[in-house]
């Protein structure tokens, strides 16, 4: 069975083909009927174990608009409030029919351990502080739209690195299309892992926003922080918050991202988040589309 459980079990020719993929489905869901009957025959399951607003709802709609048949789970009202387990869950819903798994769940490699117990396919939809492949991909598609090209830009991932599903699956997705990748952040909120990624540490924000071209603007995550880690939060606003000022005094203008939900005015400031330069509701618009290119692509290896 195939999954899309991480980044790091891409290629480049994976990405380029997801692309490819949203492009034409991206161009399916402007017109008037957004819909296309492709996956007619596929049913999908939400399961939901962790909140989300952005990835839950464009998971949904990209199913929609391929005509598959969707339903919804969502742990907190679910029968794991009685200690069920999640392969059981999961078995007990599969057993009603159902071709494929979009999971978010807070444990780092959930989608991985379920792949190893169910017979369908998965799709990560971020586990704990490990991967976010949708998000990557969304991500650097945002770019190639914006900047027509991902290969040899410079992009550089701001903020809470070490609880960061977005960051690392980001610098998978970046370095295997080429893109040049920094991070940076308060040491304290970096993996000590960090260097074996192949991405340059820049603790000063100002020379990491001169150098890129991008900035992802990560949200600090005050839900999975040890508070022994972080700097205060009016420290990390004056250390790596943007803010207008900031960028004005740039010599160009760089693209601001951000995956949502926004801490605003703690990493990024509102004028910011709702300038021109950022494609932060580029970044969801775009969601659908690249959600939709996975799902069908898998769903046609279901198919065969
Ligand atoms: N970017 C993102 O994953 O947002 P949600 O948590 O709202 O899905």
């Amino acid at each position: 069975v195939d999954h899309l459980l991480g980044i790091k079990y891409l290629k480049a020719e994976d990405i380029e083909l997801i692309f490819e993929t949203a492009d034409h489905f991206k161009e399916v869901i402007n017109r008037p009927i957004k819909k296309v009957p492709s996956l007619r025959d596929i049913t999908i399951a939400n399961l939901f174990f962790e909140n989300s607003t952005r990835t839950k709802l464009s998971f949904e709609l990209a199913e929609k608009r391929l005509s598959a048949d969707v339903i919804n789970f969502s742990a907190s009202q679910s029968s794991v409030k009685k200690g069920e387990t999640l392969v059981d869950t999961v078995n007990n819903i599969l057993s009603m029919k159902v071709d494929m798994v979009v999971m978010r769940h807070p444990n780092p490699g959930a989608g991985v351990f379920l792949s190893r117990h169910i017979d369908a396919s998965i799709i990560n939809a971020g586990d704990g502080a490990h991967e976010h492949p949708t998000q990557a991909l969304l991500d650097s598609y945002s770019i190639r739209e914006r900047l027509g090209e991902v290969g040899g830009k410079k992009v550089v991932i701001v903020g809470d690195i070490l609880h960061s599903r977005v960051a690392l699956s980001n610098i998978f997705a970046l370095k295997l299309l080429g893109a040049q990748v920094k991070v940076c952040g308060p040491k304290t909120l970096l993996p000590k892992y960090i260097n074996s990624l192949g991405v340059e540490v820049e603790t000063d924000l100002r020379k990491a926003l001169e150098w890129c071209d991008v900035a992802n603007m990560l949200r600090v995550q005050n839900e999975r922080m040890d508070i022994s880690y972080f700097p205060s939060t009016r420290e990390y606003t004056q250390q790596f918050g943007v803010n207008k000022t900031l960028l004005d005094a740039l010599d160009k203008e760089i693209v601001i991202m951000h995956p949502g939900p926004i801490n605003r005015g703690v990493e990024i400031t509102s004028d910011v988040a709702d300038s021109k330069q950022a494609i932060i509701l580029n970044q969801v618009e775009n969601g659908v589309a690249i959600r939709m290119a996975v799902i069908y692509l898998l769903a046609s290896k279901i198919k065969k």
